[in-house]
């Protein structure tokens, strides 16, 4: 199937950058929101960032301008009709994409494939809230959207060859290296990333090193781009907490248990850079 149309529902850390790349591929892109607002917001952060890459000289203004009139912005999921593809990126918690499925198995078309950007839920346990299973694949992006070049690619337990072809086709098409995993629970990505940042807040909350050098012996000593913390900023506190929850659920061992300050952050609203403060403050 020739997949032109594309849906992203999800328009926060995640899901303006799948708008965003797949805009720029040349894909015709519907984004759903919960509100106007967050459709504006979202558009604001791609204009934000084409506009950045213009002045990198990594594309040119017309490229960028192109792009934007490529993304339609809406709040009604029954939008997304005549999408061949569509990629959930919502909120890392079932009952809220169980609610959306619900809604898109009206809406879709039979031979419609839909992605899930879920870091950890299991894709064959998702798939079964849609009504075709075979046509249901998770779609891993990494973040920053735009510039992270892995797409980790997840099979639930009845994904068809055809539909983890065609994803397999588009990842490259979009300029990303797809690189696929059997589900269980954290893929290969958040099962060995997420237990580190987790041991990082550990590590803060004992007092073993402050967040700078926690963040440092990192940055310095193993050669990371991002210190743990800053890292987890970025992804938000809540996304970190969840995936946790899931590896410690899913797994059923204690050390994937999550750090008690994590989880007081979390309750405190300090998210990480999209609510402004996390370990580190963005609001100067
Ligand atoms: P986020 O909290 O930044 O954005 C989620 C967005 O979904 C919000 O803007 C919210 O308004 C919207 N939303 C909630 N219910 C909706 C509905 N019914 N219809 C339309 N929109 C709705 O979360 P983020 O970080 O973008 O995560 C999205 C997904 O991507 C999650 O499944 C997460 O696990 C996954 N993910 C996150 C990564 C990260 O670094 N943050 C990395 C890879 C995957």
């Amino acid at each position: 199937m020739e997949v032109k149309k594309v849906g992203v529902i999800g328009g926060g850390v995640m899901g303006n950058g799948i708008v965003h790349v797949f805009a720029q591929t040349g894909y015709e892109v519907t984004m759903v929101e919960i509100s106007s607002e967050l459709c504006d917001k979202a558009k604001a952060k791609i204009a934000k960032n084409l506009g950045r890459m213009v002045k990198k000289e990594r594309i040119t203004q017309e490229d960028a301008d192109t792009t934007l009139s490529k993304i339609t912005m809406t709040t009604e999921l029954s939008d997304l009709a005549g999408c061949q593809l569509v990629i959930e990126a919502v909120t890392e918690k079932r009952e809220v994409k169980y609610l959306i499925y619900e809604e898109l198995n009206k809406v879709l078309a039979d031979d419609a494939i839909l992605a899930t950007n879920t870091s950890t839920i299991s894709i064959t346990e998702l798939a079964g809230k849609y009504k075709k299973p075979e046509n249901f694949i998770g779609m891993h992006f990494m973040n920053p959207v735009p510039i992270m070049k892995l797409i980790e690619i997840i099979r639930g337990m009845l994904t068809s060859d055809e539909v983890y072809n065609t994803i397999d086709e588009i990842s490259k098409k979009l300029g990303k290296i797809p690189a696929v995993a059997n589900d269980f629970p954290g893929f290969v990505s958040n099962r060995l990333l997420m237990p580190m940042l987790n041991e990082a807040v550990y590590c803060l909350m004992e007092g073993v090193a402050t967040k700078e050098n926690i963040d440092i012996v990192m940055k310095l000593g193993m050669n990371h781009p991002m210190g743990p913390l800053e890292l987890a900023d970025l992804i938000g506190l809540d996304t970190c907490l969840n995936i946790m929850e899931v590896l410690f659920e899913g797994l059923g061992d204690s050390k994937y248990r999550p750090c008690p300050l994590l989880r007081k952050m979390v309750f405190a609203g300090l998210l990480g850079r999209k609510s402004g403060k996390g370990f580190y403050d963005y609001t100067k």
